[in-house]
């Protein structure tokens, strides 16, 4: 269906989102020159690839060869229809649709909608009965005495969820969902028995579980008076995977990009206490193990990741865990420790949120203290065999250090702890390393520019180099596209050129801007996209001669014209063969070689 938001509107809503900010709410990017780089988050890569042009609002992997432009980007990213992303930015932006504009197929199946739809009036239903009603009180009361404020209730949408066996059921029956999907999505019970249809929330306090959209996609209901389970959730279905994702993160993203720094808790509470102290960019793993997928979209956000688990044992071993997860994928790791076996939330509520920001965060160590310490309770170090194994140990972790300053703090530590010698310690550290190749890392740092430099100095013949050179001053410079028009048409002997060229005359003749973040959305075709960007990318001179631009439309003519003759030849030579001449396909030999000599010699 053709989209009815007029194209004002839509070049509206482009303007007021710059490609930087908006790739930037999904990747960490660097400024790198006139670029920003980061890792592409389309491909799994240590090294970034991934290159966004402010100038020219376009994005563009070197690795894996994605680019385009902001509304492509959210429709790579998010499986967005062209309507929704646009819609997405619109938002975003804060600019209103025109009501009349007529919606896209959305890019989620019809249950899928329907699902999130119930969701939503749960959602809203829940929070509205514990702010506001009598039967909701229970669940106020509950939040009131663990010390959560109205305003926390309404930014996390906190709800309670009314123990009566068809409460929920009734509203969403007559809201119109089937009872069979809301069983499926875990919202009702399917009592085996009797086959009726009950709640499957009750008597709880509601806790949304947020997409990274903002959109809930589950519920977890807290018991208030101790019964089993503590927290009952939402059962995992194609929408909500608790391994992929992070409670909070929604809200969480842009203090997260702000501060470059994410602070993950295991619980519920946890995060809104947090909240409730002015700490912002945290997220829960909602009591299961971090997996890797939550650790590799945690590194495209940022370099350093503050673990705050429970002070217990469970607690100590996950963050042994996550730690190690969290530098597999690239990952600073800190660790805020937690004493007396308390939680994040109870220390709070206990010591308050400025000592828990000072005395929690503000100390939190690095992950080799934690390390040392953690260690420890695998030997016993009143005994001489165990302590040089306990150093070795240690040692070996602290060759990985990439900073000769910090290495030496810790083996001064050790040094000072075992009485061994700074030397000897040093001494060995420097084994490990050669043995493990830990310099070679530091030269991967320049794999970027390399990448960059190997995708366009790749070795091409001229006619070649001249279509590609007059397109990427065709994109910027209509005068030079019209010239080019009049006196080459799309004669370019590369299909790719002679297609974009096509579109561009087209997209110029119809008074459209230089601007090929807004052209490319004409080109459908992803291998020709690709060509495209690689153009807009090609650095330009602000100023280039009439001169200049002949002789590469002579380069470009010269190689259509040897180009067809050369193939004329090569079917006469054939036919020449297949008639038993040999003395004439020798001819025709001879004159394609002296053909192919020119235009060498041309090139
Ligand atoms: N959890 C769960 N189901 C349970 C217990 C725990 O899903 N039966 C998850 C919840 O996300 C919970 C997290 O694991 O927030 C951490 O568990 P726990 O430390 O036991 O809960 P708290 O977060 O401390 O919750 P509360 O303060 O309400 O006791
Ligand atoms: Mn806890």
């Amino acid at each position: 269906m053709v989209n009815q938001i007029p194209n004002e509107v839509i070049e509206q809503i482009r303007n007021s989102n710059d490609i930087v900010d908006v790739v930037g709410e999904y990747v960490q990017l660097k400024k790198q020159g006139r670029n920003y780089v980061g890792l592409c988050p389309f491909h799994g890569e240590k090294t970034p690839s991934f290159s966004v042009t402010q100038e020219k609002q376009i994005f563009h992997c070197f690795g894996c060869h994605k680019g385009g432009n902001v509304v492509t980007f959210l429709m790579e990213m998010e499986s967005f229809t062209f309507f929704e992303a646009i819609k997405h930015l619109a938002d975003r932006a804060g600019i209103d649709l025109p009501s009349n504009s007529l919606k896209e197929e959305s890019s989620l199946s019809k249950e899928s909608q329907q699902v999130l739809s119930a969701h939503e009036w749960l959602t809203k239903l829940y929070h509205h009965l514990i702010r506001f009603t009598k039967d909701g009180k229970e669940g106020l009361d509950y939040l009131q005495g663990r010390g959560v404020s109205d305003e926390a209730i309404d930014a996390f949408q906190l709800g309670y969820a009314p123990n009566t066996k068809d409460f929920t059921a009734t509203f969403l029956e007559k809201k119109g969902f089937h009872n069979q999907l809301l069983v499926k999505y875990g919202l009702l019970i399917r009592n085996q028995d009797s086959d009726l249809v009950t709640d499957r929330f009750r008597g709880r306090v509601i806790f949304p579980i947020r997409n990274h959209l903002g959109k809930t996609v589950a519920f977890a209901g807290r018991a208030m008076e101790g019964q089993e389970p503590k927290y009952l959730n939402s059962p995992e279905t194609d929408l909500f995977q608790k391994g992929k994702i992070l409670y909070n993160f929604d809200l969480a993203r842009k203090h997260i990009r702000k501060l470059n720094e994410v602070i993950l808790f295991e619980g519920y509470m946890d995060v809104i206490s947090a909240y409730q102290s002015g700490i912002e960019n945290v997220v829960a793993t909602m009591g299961t193990a971090l997996t890797e997928n939550q650790a590799k979209l945690l590194k495209r956000y940022v370099d350093t990741v503050i673990l705050c688990y429970d002070g217990d044992n469970a607690g100590v071993e996950a963050t042994y865990k996550a730690s190690r997860l969290l530098q597999q994928v690239g990952c600073q790791v800190k660790i805020a420790y937690i004493t007396d076996k308390l939680d994040p939330d109870s220390y709070i509520k206990e010591f308050g949120g400025e000592a828990f920001k000072r005395e929690v965060i503000g100390a939190s160590q690095t992950f080799l203290s934690f390390y040392m310490r953690y260690l420890r309770k695998d030997f016993n170090l009143s005994l001489e065999s165990d302590r040089l194994q306990y150093v070795e140990e240690v040692l070996k972790e602290i060759a990985k250090l990439e900073s000769s300053v910090e290495r030496e703090f810790y083996v001064k530590e050790i040094s000072n702890e075992f009485s061994i010698s700074v030397d000897s310690l040093l001494e060995e550290i420097k084994q490990f390393r050669e043995k493990s190749g830990s310099e070679k890392d530091k030269r991967e740092k320049d794999r970027y520019t390399k990448k960059v430099q190997k995708s366009s100095s790749k070795l091409l013949p001229a006619f070649h180099n001249a279509e590609r050179t007059l397109l990427a001053y065709m994109l910027q410079n209509r005068a030079i596209a019209e010239k080019v028009q009049d006196e080459l048409g799309a004669s370019f002997n590369i299909d790719a050129h002679k297609i974009i060229a096509t579109y561009l005359y087209a997209y110029y003749e119809e008074g459209n801007p230089e601007d090929v973040s807004i052209f490319m959305d004409r080109i459908t075709d992803e291998s020709v996209r690709q060509t495209l960007i690689q153009l807009a990318l090609i650095p330009t001179q602000t100023d280039i001669s009439d001169k200049e631009i002949n002789d590469y439309l002579n380069i470009i003519r010269a190689e259509s014209s040897t180009g067809v003759n050369i193939k004329q030849l090569k079917a006469e030579q054939r036919l020449a063969e297949q008639q038993n001449d040999p003395i004439k396909a020798a001819q025709i030999a001879v004159e394609i070689l002296e053909l192919q000599r020119q235009v060498k010699h041309l090139n």
